[in-house]
């Protein structure tokens, strides 16, 4: 299996060590290989730094291409052409990014849940506004329409979204987003401004009408992650939805487990 944009490698490359004899994770990204071959405890999983679009793989040699929450930083032409060269015949790309989705509820510590419907991918939108994101990131937030739209390989097909329900405190959740790239960039550049993570705080708290005060590591968020994920195949398969629907299980299962 081949990861690609594979970042520090525990979110993606590392879920799927269960399901392949070996997986190779790349990224362009010097300081995130270092990360990630710092982090790496499994034996069959290597990382590698790439530039290009030249894969270190032989042709015909993998069975999985995972992009996860990457693929909109890649120049789909040169992409497509490298994927059908290294997959296996039948072999699979598969495409996925988080999408926010709702907060459905929240709880101060110690009192009752309450409902409450905030949509907060668009909460996550302005994040990205404010720390200046590469204008992919928008394409990623908007399900990768985009993306999907250029691929030229036929046999593309968006399978049916993956929903993870997930609890987290405030504090946890802007922990997420302090490890955002171009959140790190524009806090080293823009030191004089308004840290952009409060931003994000002070919208979450309004838009759940939560006093200023009270401690983001007491305020517990029951919301959800969307995961809209496409694939396509290598080359030409009759029945392009039970094939992908059979060989995506694993996809599935390493992001809920
Ligand atoms: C949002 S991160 C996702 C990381 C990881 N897949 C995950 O799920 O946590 C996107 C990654 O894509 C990498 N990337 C961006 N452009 C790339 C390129 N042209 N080739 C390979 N990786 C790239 C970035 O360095 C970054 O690590």
């Amino acid at each position: 299996m081949l990861d690609v944009g594979c970042g520090s490698g525990t979110l993606s490359t590392q879920t799927f060590t269960s399901y392949f004899e070996s997986i190779l994770g790349i990224d362009i990204s010097e300081a995130k290989i270092e990360e990630a071959k710092r982090l790496n405890k499994c034996g069959n999983v290597v990382f590698e730094l790439i530039d290009g679009y030249d894969f270190p793989v032989e042709d015909n040699s993998v069975d999985l291409i995972t992009f996860a929450t990457s693929i909109h930083f890649l120049d789909l032409k040169l992409l497509e052409k490298e994927c059908e060269r290294v997959l296996k015949p039948g072999g699979c790309c598969a495409a996925y990014a988080i999408n926010w989705g709702d907060i459905t509820g929240f709880s101060v510590e110690g009192t009752d849940w309450r409902q409450n419907r905030v949509l907060l991918n668009l909460i996550v939108e302005d994040f990205y506004v404010n720390i200046k994101a590469h204008p992919n990131n928008f394409a990623a937030l908007r399900r990768n329409q985009q993306v999907y739209d250029q691929i030229q390989n036929s046999s593309k097909i968006k399978l049916q979204e993956m929903v993870r329900e997930r609890e987290m405190t405030l504090r946890q959740l802007k922990n997420v987003f302090s490890t955002v790239g171009d959140y790190v960039v524009f806090m080293k550049q823009e030191k004089s401004t308004t840290d952009p993570l409060e931003i994000f705080d002070k919208e979450i708290r309004q838009a759940l009408k939560l006093e200023n005060d009270l401690s983001d590591e007491h305020i517990i968020l029951k919301f959800k992650e969307v995961f809209p994920i496409f694939v396509f195949t290598k080359p030409k398969v009759q029945n392009p939805t039970k094939f992908y629907e059979r060989n995506c299980i694993y996809l599935r299962k390493s992001l809920y487990d």
